[in-house]
C-alpha cells in the first residue's frame, strides 16, 4: 500500500527479539508494510457509509457494467473480462462476486473503498480467500505508481463517512450473552446443525427479519496449545500486551496459512526448506499440499523453523467475524435472536479440522457467556412492504432460517398474504429442522403450503428444485398473482439450479420461450421480486 515518506519508523520486533540487526530490520520494514500504523486504520464503513466511496469514485469514464460479476466464473475469467478496466474495476473482479457482506462491503464498494485508498486491508474477502487477497494486493502495487494514484477520481474527494453505531458494524462490535444451543438433527444424523439462542437485552440492540449476524469466534484452545508447543513457547509469553495464548485464541485467524507466515518461515530456515517456503508464500505448491496446510500444518511442515513469537503473530491474519442469517423475528423473540448454524467439521490426514465460528457457536462457547456481535442489516432482502402479498421461500438446509424469521414475523403481524415454504435437506427422519413449528403453522393456516424435498431417503437425490417443478403449475399461479421469491442457502450450486428451475416453470407454465423466460426472471428480480441471500 502507498505509505508516506514522512510516517514514523515502526518497530514491530523488539530489540530482545532473537534475531541479528540486519534481520530485525528487515523484519520491521516488512511488518510495517502489513501492518496499519496507528491513525491510518481504515475508516469503519456502513453499506450506507460506502455510498461516499463510490459516489467519490464516479467519473473515471468506466461503463459501469460489471460483466464478472458471477460467483460461478473463475478468478482468471472475472479479471479477463475486466481487462482494461480502471483498477476499482478490476479491483471488484478479484472479489469472490458473492456480495456477501462479510467484508463490510459489498464486492463493489469494498474495490472502491481499496482504489480509493480509504481501505488497506486487502484480505477482507472471505470466500475469496488468499486467491482474491493475493491479486488484490498485486493490483495495490499500482497505487504506488504516481500516475494512477493521480489519476484516480476518488483522490480529490474526501468522503463523508459516518461512524458506525456500535453492534451495526463489524468495525463497531457490541457485546451479547449465549443463552443456549439445541441439536436440530436427530441422533445418526450426517449433519450437526444447531439453534443457538443469544440475548441482545443488554447490548440494546434492534433487527428486523432479513438481517443476519456477525459473530467474532474464539479458535479452540487445544489448537491454540499446540501451536504454542510447535513454537517452542510458553502460554503466557506477552505479546501485544496479552498473554500468546489469548492473542491466538482470540484475534488471530489459524486457518489457512497466509502467505505472511510462509515469507517468515523462509527467512528463518536454509536450504532447500527455504525454497520451499519462499514458493509458498508467492502462491506456488511446490508439494501439492499448499490447500490443506493452517497454521499448525505449516509449522508442522517445517519442523525446523521455529517463529519468534512476536514475529509469528504479526504474521497472522485478523481472526474475521462470520455472518449467521438470524432465524428468529424480534415481534416474536423480544430482546433475543436464534440462528441456525451448521457445524463445520472435517478431517484432513489424521487431524480433526473445525470450522471455527460454527464450532465456537455449537460446542465452546457456554451458557451465560459474552460474545462479540454486530447486526448486518440485510439489504435487498425483505419481506414485501404490503402484508397481502403472497411469499414462496426456498430454503434448504441452513438456508430456512431467514424463513423461519419470516413466517413468524407474518404470523405476529397478522399479515394476510399467502406462505408457500420450500424446505429440503438430507433424511426426513433426521434433518427436518423446525418440524414441529412448521406443522403447526400449516396447521393455523399461517403457512400456506409445505413443500419438502429429501436428497437421501431415496435412491435417487431429489432436491428442492425438483419439487419445485413439481408444482410448477401453481408456482406460476402465485407468480402471475404477484408472490415474492426468496432463496437462501448454498450460492455455489444451489442457487443457480433454483433459479434454472424458476425459468423452465415460467417459460413451461406462463407459455414463453426461455430467452422471455430469463428476461421474465430478470424482472423479478429487477423488481425486488425475487430475492437471494446466499453464500
Ligand atoms: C450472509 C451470510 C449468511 C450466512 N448464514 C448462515 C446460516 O444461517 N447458517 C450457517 O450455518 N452458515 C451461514 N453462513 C456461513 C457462515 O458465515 C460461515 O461461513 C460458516 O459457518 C463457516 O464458518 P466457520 O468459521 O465455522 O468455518 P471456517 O473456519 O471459515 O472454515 C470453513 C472453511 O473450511 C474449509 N472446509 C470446509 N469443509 C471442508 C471439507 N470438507 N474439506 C476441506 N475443507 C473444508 C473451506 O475452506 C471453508 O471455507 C452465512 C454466510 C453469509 C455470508
Ligand atoms: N445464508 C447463507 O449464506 C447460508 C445459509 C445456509 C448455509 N450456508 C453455508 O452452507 C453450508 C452447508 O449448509 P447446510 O448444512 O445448510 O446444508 P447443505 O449441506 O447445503 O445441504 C442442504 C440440502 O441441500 C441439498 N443440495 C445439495 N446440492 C444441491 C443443489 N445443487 N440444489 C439443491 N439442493 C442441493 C443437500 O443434498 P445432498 O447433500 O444430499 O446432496 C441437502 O439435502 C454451511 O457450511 C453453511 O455455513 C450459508
Amino acid at each position: 500500500m502507498n505509505k508516506s515518506a514522512s510516517q514514523p519508523r515502526i518497530d514491530l520486533i523488539p530489540e530482545t527479539a532473537p534475531f541479528p540487526a540486519e534481520q530485525r530490520a528487515w523484519l520491521n520494514g516488512f511488518f510495517a508494510a502489513l501492518v496499519l500504523p496507528e491513525g491510518s486504520a481504515a475508516t469503519p464503513l456502513s453499506l450506507e457509509g460506502n455510498a461516499a466511496i463510490t459516489g467519490s469514485l464516479s467519473g473515471d469514464a468506466d461503463d459501469g457494467e460489471t460483466p464478472w460479476h458471477d460467483v460461478m466464473l473463475s478468478i482468471e475469467e472475472r479479471l479477463a473480462l475486466a481487462d482494461g478496466r480502471p483498477l476499482r474495476r478490476r479491483m471488484m473482479a478479484a472479489m469472490a462476486q458473492q456480495d456477501c457482506g462479510q467484508c463490510g462491503y459489498n464486492c463493489e464498494t469494498y474495490a472502491d473503498a481499496l482504489a480509493a485508498q480509504k481501505e488497506n486491508r486487502v484480505n477482507l474477502c472471505a470466500p475469496g480467500g488468499k486467491e482474491t487477497a493475493r491479486m488484490l494486493k498485486t493490483l495495490a502495487l499500482e497505487l504506488e505508481t504516481t500516475e494512477t494514484a493521480a489519476s484516480l477520481p476518488g483522490e480529490a474527494v474526501t468522503p463523508s463517512i459516518p461512524v458506525p453505531d456500535r453492534g451495526r458494524s463489524r468495525d463497531c462490535p457490541a457485546s451479547a450473552r449465549f443463552l443456549s444451543r439445541r441439536r436440530l438433527n436427530r441422533e445418526g444424523s450426517e449433519k450437526e446443525t444447531w439453534h443457538i439462542e443469544i440475548d441482545l437485552s443488554q447490548s440494546g440492540l434492534d433487527y428486523k427479519v432479513g438481517d443476519s449476524l456477525g459473530v467474532f469466534p474464539r479458535n479452540d484452545l487445544g489448537l491454540v496449545d499446540q501451536i504454542i508447543g510447535m513454537l517452542g513457547a510458553s502460554h503466557i509469553t506477552p505479546v501485544r500486551g496479552k498473554t500468546l495464548r489469548e492473542v491466538l485464541q482470540s484475534e488471530l485467524s489459524l486457518s489457512p496459512a497466509p502467505d505472511d507466515l510462509f515469507e517468515l518461515i523462509s527467512f528463518i530456515t536454509g536450504g532447500a526448506q527455504r525454497e520451499k517456503a519462499r514458493r509458498l508464500a508467492q502462491g506456488e505448491d511446490p508439494d501439492g499440499d499448499a490447500a490443506a496446510l493452517d497454521v499448525l500444518a505449516a509449522l508442522q511442515k517445517f519442523p525446523g523453523a521455529r517463529p519468534h513469537p512476536e514475529a509469528f503473530v504479526e504474521a497472522l491474519s485478523p481472526l474475521q467475524p462470520r455472518l449467521y442469517s438470524i432465524s428468529s423475528s424480534p415481534k416474536v423473540a423480544r430482546g433475543r435472536l436464534s440462528l441456525t448454524v451448521d457445524a463445520v467439521r472435517y478431517v484432513v490426514g489424521k487431524r480433526k479440522r473445525l470450522g471455527v465460528a460454527s464450532t465456537f457457536l455449537g460446542e465452546r462457547i457456554a451458557q451465560g457467556d459474552e460474545l462479540s456481535i454486530y447486526i448486518q442489516a440485510a439489504h435487498g432482502f425483505a419481506l414485501p412492504e404490503d402484508p397481502t402479498i403472497a411469499v414462496i421461500m426456498i430454503g434448504p438446509g441452513t438456508g430456512v432460517a431467514p424463513f423461519r424469521a419470516f413466517l413468524q414475523d407474518r404470523g405476529a403481524s397478522k399479515a394476510t398474504g399467502k406462505n408457500w415454504l420450500f424446505f429440503g435437506h438430507q433424511r426426513s427422519t433426521h434433518d427436518f429442522f423446525y418440524a414441529d413449528e412448521f406443522q403447526a403453522m400449516k396447521s393455523s393456516g399461517l403457512l400456506t403450503r409445505l413443500s419438502l424435498a429429501w436428497s437421501r431417503d431415496g435412491a435417487e437425490k431429489f432436491y428442492v428444485q425438483d419439487r419445485m417443478r413439481q408444482a410448477g403449475l401453481d408456482l406460476w399461479a402465485w407468480l402471475a398473482e404477484g408472490a415474492h421469491v426468496y432463496v437462501c442457502g448454498d450460492g455455489q450450486r444451489m442457487a443457480k439450479d433454483v433459479e434454472r428451475a424458476l425459468v423452465d416453470i415460467v417459460a413451461q407454465f406462463g407459455a414463453r420461450s426461455i430467452d422471455e423466460a430469463v428476461a421474465f426472471v430478470a424482472q423479478l428480480k429487477k423488481a425486488g421480486r425475487y430475492q437471494q441471500d446466499v453464500y
